[in-house]
């Protein structure tokens, strides 16, 4: 999603605002401009596509000026209103005096869109956020300052967004502003800095500053002045950010994608030894998570995210017996939930930045419940604004589906499950002990499915043609299903749907033809002949049937074209484990059919890191 970088009081401004953008470029994008200063003059230079393209526009400048400048703003846009193009990509610009940077939606655009053009103004793009550039003008014409204009058109904007303005007029000041949309201004030694997150500064600085919500500032080389929503001068906490320094690298692999499904048995260590102690605990706080046991949990999420929360819910029932809810966050906070018999809210999010699932967690405060976090990035709105976090640790995650996010998600809501069931009793200490120390050598586990890899590409060399594919599971490898498909469908296009297996003969049965791809998760859980027996009809009719199983339920049929079987770590494979097992060969089937179709694995068309608007 959108990605914005600034800098004033540093000469070579422009060089740190595109090392910036590189660092966002993980969000997704489809255009990126830049705005500065030289030669007392508003300039600026904007390009469809990737940032090379941008990056090489400028080379051909004038660099002696570029280089003299020391207040540069750029933009990484991903379309929302408008089409891809020049015309569309910020930084948007009023009459060569103002320029814009904006990421969100304005929701009251055509109003104002419209008095604006009653006033004369002439609109160049098709964004939301071409008014805020003109009302600007508006404003200074009418001699106000430029903090003066900021606040008063803040006032008449409606939405979540986050936007910078530079104008001709105060070269060397930055106006900036955050609703719900997050924005974070860099502390430097005689300059400032503003990125989206802290990552896409900390090449310049490692003192950084969280705007809250609906706060504004005038940033300058040598101050920076934060205001309130009720317009108070306020003073906002000063935190040391702790991040690698340079671009994270592939590290050898192809894309960010196969590293960090490969890397999943290490950083998955730092996910367990949070959770676990010296004396085998796990150490969950179920107060500060807000969980009474007379009463259920409510889970929110988004995508792959989602998912996980599925599995949570199936777990903690099963093995504590608490009643939890699965939304999707946009779906929860429109559909007036009734939330008397829950006492928590979980919402899980790799980015914390999901609008969707802020939002929702916003409704679940709103309805007085507590609100656990289950994040990734440290810092990010969802965990400043969760009651209680618990953090995954699984590093950054560039490639834009996720992978380790999603296993270290299900780790989490794993030994949650666990703390409760053994809090109620329902599991005595020894059975507790033996899922503590299967999930100790979980990572190790992982490694050998890892090595499933060459087996994997064998089947992915059959499917990659296929204009659709089906994926089946029941119980906890239903949602891995889906998560299976939707892993398929964003990086390599083609068309896949997840089912539940008893659900085949209700409708998606009609979608049966000779060689259509069918992949099967199956576990021995005790329903694993009927699983089979919903399938048969498909092998009946020619499908090709890929089953993805343990070792005892792999020889149950001998109709599947093709069959991976998953090394257990346990001569009884536990089947509450099976959904961390079996998302690891649906991630890298998808890796291998999107790379063999030469799509772009990290950033696939139309799709961001963190979908920060609705
Ligand atoms: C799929 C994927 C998305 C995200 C979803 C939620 O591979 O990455 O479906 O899971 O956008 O994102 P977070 O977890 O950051 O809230």
């Amino acid at each position: 999603m959108c990605g914005i970088v600034a800098v004033v009081g540093k000469n070579q401004a422009y060089k740190y605002v595109l090392e910036g953008l590189k660092r966002l470029e993980y969000r997704g994008y489809d255009s990126s401009g830049i705005a500065y200063f030289s030669e007392k003059k508003l300039n600026h230079v904007k390009s469809v596509g990737k940032l090379n393209k941008l990056i090489k526009k400028i080379s051909l400048l004038d660099i002696e000026p570029l280089n003299k400048s020391s207040l540069a703003m750029g933009h990484t846009r991903w379309a929302t209103h408008g089409k891809v193009d020049l015309n569309n990509t910020h930084p948007i610009i009023s009459n060569n005096k103002v320029a814009v940077v904006h990421n969100g939606i304005i929701e009251n655009y055509k109003f104002l869109k419209n008095n604006l053009l009653l006033d004369g103004y002439a609109f160049n793009s098709l964004t939301d956020t071409e008014v805020i550039p003109h009302m600007f003008y508006k404003y200074l014409k009418a001699g106000k300052s430029f903090l003066e204009s900021g606040r008063l058109i803040l006032k008449l904007l409606e939405g979540a967004f986050a936007f910078l303005a530079i104008s001709n007029d105060n070269k060397n000041e930055i106006f900036v502003s955050r609703k719900t949309s997050p924005l974070v201004i860099g502390m430097g030694d005689g300059f400032h800095v503003v990125g989206s997150d802290a990552q896409s500064i900390s090449h310049m600085v490692d003192k950084v500053i969280y705007l809250e919500d609906g706060d504004y500032a005038l940033i300058s080389d040598l101050e920076v002045k934060i205001f309130n929503e009720k317009d108070e001068n306020v003073n906002r906490r000063t935190i040391n950010v702790n991040i690698d320094h340079g671009l994270i690298s592939k590290e050898g692999y192809r894309h960010f994608m196969e590293k960090e499904i490969f890397e999943q048995p290490s950083v998955l260590i730092n996910t367990i030894s949070s959770l676990i102690n010296e004396n085998n605990e796990i150490v969950l706080d179920l107060e500060k998570i807000g969980i009474q046991i007379n009463k259920g949990i409510t889970i929110c999420a988004a995508g792959t995210s989602y998912y996980a929360a599925m599995v949570g819910k199936y777990w903690i029932e099963k093995l504590s017996g608490i009643s939890v809810n699965v939304d999707l966050a946009s779906e929860y906070r429109y559909r007036s939930p009734v939330t008397s018999s829950f006492s928590s809210m979980l919402v899980i999010s790799q980015s914390g930045e999901s609008i969707d699932t802020l939002m929702a967690m916003r409704e679940g405060k709103k309805s007085n419940l507590k609100t656990c976090a289950i994040v990734n990035v440290d810092q990010s709105t969802i965990d400043r604004e969760a009651d209680h976090t618990i953090y995954t640790r699984v590093g950054p995650e560039i490639g834009v589906a996720s992978t380790k996010s999603f296993t270290s998600q299900l780790i989490v809501l794993l030994m949650l499950a666990l703390k409760l069931a053994k809090k109620l009793n329902k599991i005595n200490m020894k059975q507790y002990l033996k899922f503590v120390d299967d999930i100790k050598v979980l990572p190790s586990t992982l490694s050998k499915i890892l090595k499933l890899n060459d087996k994997v590409i064998d089947v992915s060399q059959k499917i990659k043609n296929a204009k659709n594919v089906l994926f089946l599971g029941r119980g906890n490898l239903y949602p891995i299903a889906l998560e299976g498909a939707l892993k398929l469908k964003e990086i390599s296009y083609i068309h896949a749907e997840g089912f539940a297996a008893g659900e085949m003969k209700h409708g998606p049965i009609a979608l049966i033809e000779e060689d259509l791809p069918v992949i099967m998760f199956l576990t021995s859980d005790g329903l694993e002949d009927k699983a089979i027996s919903n399938l048969q009809e498909a092998i009946s009719r020619g499908a090709n049937t890929i089953l993805i199983s343990d070792k005892k339920c792999i020889n149950k049929s001998q109709f599947f074209t093709s069959k991976i079987e998953i090394p257990s770590f346990d001569k009884d494979f536990n089947s509450i484990f099976a959904p961390i097992f079996m998302a690891i060969p649906a991630q890298l089937l998808a890796y291998h059919i999107a790379r063999e179709r030469g799509t772009d694995v990290d950033q696939p068309r139309n799709l961001a890191k963190s979908v920060t608007v609705e």
